[in-house]
């Protein structure tokens, strides 16, 4: 035997060594693959508890677990405190934070002092469809109530059953794992619109459709039905207004048309709508919306690990995933790429802020003219002016990243907002004049704290009233849940109870 096939020997047995070790590598990926293609069914009683999925889906689960680590809090009352005086008289002016993780979108519901300090189960100032973009909890109990009885009665009537954050449920089958949107509302809007339904749409589309069962304009439409004993209940809604298209104009002419308000402003009386966060509405007249880029595509990446690829479910903003996200498409660098982004926020930002201060002041210089004497009939134009200039501000920049979703939409809406708030400006002035005042100029309204007390809100009571709720009845809520088997606390809430918020500090 030659010195060289003693060697190739060698050689072939470490060769064959190495090709035995990968293939049992093979064999267990293999494996994880069929066990990952199985399609596991989640039993229906657990499918809200997204730990029960994770058996399955360790990936999935464990970078959708992720969005624990987004849990900055940004006060926007302190950051813009002109919103206190455009949102006098209505929730938003007693606390408003920007969003963050899903993680925390339950929990932040539970806090934010809108949601008031309720002692039982029939009290507190907002209705049930407070917790729809909160929780797969929700669609369990439309379909264990009835969608009807789920819409009817105080926010506080569920506590104790919707206590699980945005999770698998939300999003996907518990049968075959498919992507699946359960709660009815979002369909009832695609067909009123004349757009295909979720079960009808491009596979591409139900990448966004996910997200536009929440990340969508709503108002809580009432509803009379009877029960199943005959009584006559009100149910509040939650509908989105697409009838007229999927547009700022449509929906203000929608609500015109019903003659809808969300709120009389407590300044100057105008009877207002709040936007919501048309998201998916304003990134439809995107380029990325145009060209058919989903959500997905850029807030939740493919991730190879291994052989395995998966989506990342740690829903965040995508300029910390760029590689990921956008270098697929882009050849710019990454550096380049977000300075373009950023200078589309300061030119939104620009006028967001003239925005804002013009209705402001609009609200306070209405004010001031009812206090010289000025009739409603000589302030209707002035207030409808202010009612469209508020809602298309609004609109703009309630689904805050729109200025990247759709730039030219959101500069747009800002224009006309702007437009129209300086139209009631100059109005006012006329009538200010008329009645005697001269060169009035509106208080100061720089910080949260002014702003708030322009707007008359009690602050201090509020977060008193919060604090023992937090105490009381929400501890309960979850004792009861756990005692139920829909809650696995230890699983679900872990630094929850002492999250940040806007009163804590
Ligand atoms: C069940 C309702 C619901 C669904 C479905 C949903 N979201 Fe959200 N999302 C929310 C709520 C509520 C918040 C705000 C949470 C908070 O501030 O506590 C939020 C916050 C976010 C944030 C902010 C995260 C951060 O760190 O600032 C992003 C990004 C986001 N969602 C993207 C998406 C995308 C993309 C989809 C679809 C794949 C989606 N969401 C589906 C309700 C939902
Ligand atoms: C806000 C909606 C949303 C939530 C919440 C969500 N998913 Fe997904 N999931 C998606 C989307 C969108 C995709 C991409 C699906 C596609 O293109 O087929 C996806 C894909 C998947 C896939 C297919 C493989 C992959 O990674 O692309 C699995 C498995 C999965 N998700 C499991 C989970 C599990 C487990 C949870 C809970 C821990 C979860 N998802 C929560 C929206 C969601
Ligand atoms: C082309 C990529 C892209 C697409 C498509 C996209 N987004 Fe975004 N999204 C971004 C970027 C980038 C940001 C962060 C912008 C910023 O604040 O600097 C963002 C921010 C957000 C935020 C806010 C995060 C925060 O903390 O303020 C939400 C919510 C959101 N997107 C939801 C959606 C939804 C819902 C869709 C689909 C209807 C969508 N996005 C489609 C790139 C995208
Ligand atoms: C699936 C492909 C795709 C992905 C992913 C994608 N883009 Fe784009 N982007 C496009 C296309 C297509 C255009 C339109 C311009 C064109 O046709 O060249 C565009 C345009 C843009 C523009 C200019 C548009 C404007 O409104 O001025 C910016 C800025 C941009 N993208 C940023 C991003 C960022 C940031 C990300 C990641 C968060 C991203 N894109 C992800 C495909 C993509």
């Amino acid at each position: 035997m030659g010195i060289n096939f003693k060697l190739l020997l060698a050689g072939s047995v470490v060769a064959i060594g190495a090709m035995a070790l990968l293939a049992s590598s093979i064999n267990e990926r293999e494996q994880e693959r069929v066990e990952l293609h199985k399609t596991p069914v989640i039993a229906k009683s657990i499918e809200n508890k997204s730990e029960e999925w994770a058996r399955y889906y360790p990936r999935q689960y464990s970078s959708w677990k992720k969005t624990k680590e987004q849990d900055e809090l940004t006060d926007m009352l302190k950051e813009k405190s002109q919103l206190a005086v455009l949102w006098a008289g209505y929730g938003f002016a007693k606390d408003y934070n920007a969003p963050r993780g899903h993680y925390y979108a339950l929990q932040d519901n539970v806090n934010t002092l809108r949601t008031g300090a309720p002692v039982d189960d029939k009290t507190g100032p907002m209705p049930t469809a407070c917790w729809t973009c909160k929780s797969p909890d929700v669609p369990r109990i439309q379909e264990r109530d009835g969608e009807l009885e789920y819409f009817t009665g105080k926010w506080s009537k569920y506590g104790d059953e919707i206590v699980n954050t945005i999770g698998c449920a939300s999003c996907h089958s518990n049968e075959t794992g498919e992507l699946l949107v359960r709660v009815p509302h979002l369909d009832r809007a695609l067909k009123s619109a004349g757009l295909p339904t979720f079960a009808e749409s491009t596979h591409q589309e139900k990448r966004n459709l996910v997200c536009a069962q929440c990340h969508v304009e709503y108002y809580f439409q009432k509803t009379e039905w009877k029960d199943k004993d005959g009584n006559k209940k009100i149910a509040k809604v939650v509908t989105l207004p697409w009838a007229n298209g999927l547009t700022a104009e449509g929906a203000e002419k929608y609500y015109n048309d019903m003659n809808f308000t969300d709120w009389t402003h407590k300044i100057s009386k105008t009877k207002m709508l709040k936007t919501q966060h048309p998201g998916y509405e304003l990134y439809k007249t995107g380029i990325h919306g145009q060209k058919g880029v989903s959500c997905a595509d850029c807030h939740m990446p493919y991730t190879q690990e291994g052989s395995v690829k998966y989506s990342d479910h740690q829903l965040q903003n995508p300029l910390e995933t760029m590689d990921r996200s956008c270098m697929n498409c882009h050849r710019e660098s990454e550096k380049k790429l977000k300075e373009i982004v950023h200078r589309k926020y300061e030119r939104k930002d620009q006028l967001h802020e003239i925005a804002m201060d013009n209705l402001a002041k609009a609200h306070l210089e209405t004010a001031k003219a009812m206090e010289a004497g000025a009739t409603d009939a000589e302030l209707k134009d002035i207030r409808a002016n202010i009612r469209s200039a508020q809602w298309n501000w609004d609109y703009a920049v309630a689904s805050h990243p729109a200025f990247f979703h759709a730039p030219e939409e959101t500069l747009r809406l800002l224009a006309v907002a702007n437009e129209k708030a300086q139209n009631a400006r100059i109005g006012l002035v006329g009538v200010l004049a008329k009645h005697g005042v001269m060169n009035y100029s509106a208080p100061d309204f720089s910080t949260k704290e002014k702003a708030q007390k322009l707007a008359g809100v009690p602050f201090e009571k509020l977060v008193a009233a919060k604090l023992k709720f937090k105490k009381t009845l929400e501890k309960e809520w979850y004792k009861q849940a756990e005692a139920k088997g829909t809650l696995n606390a230890k699983a679900s809430r872990q630094g929850l109870d002492d999250v940040e918020t806007a009163y804590s500090k």
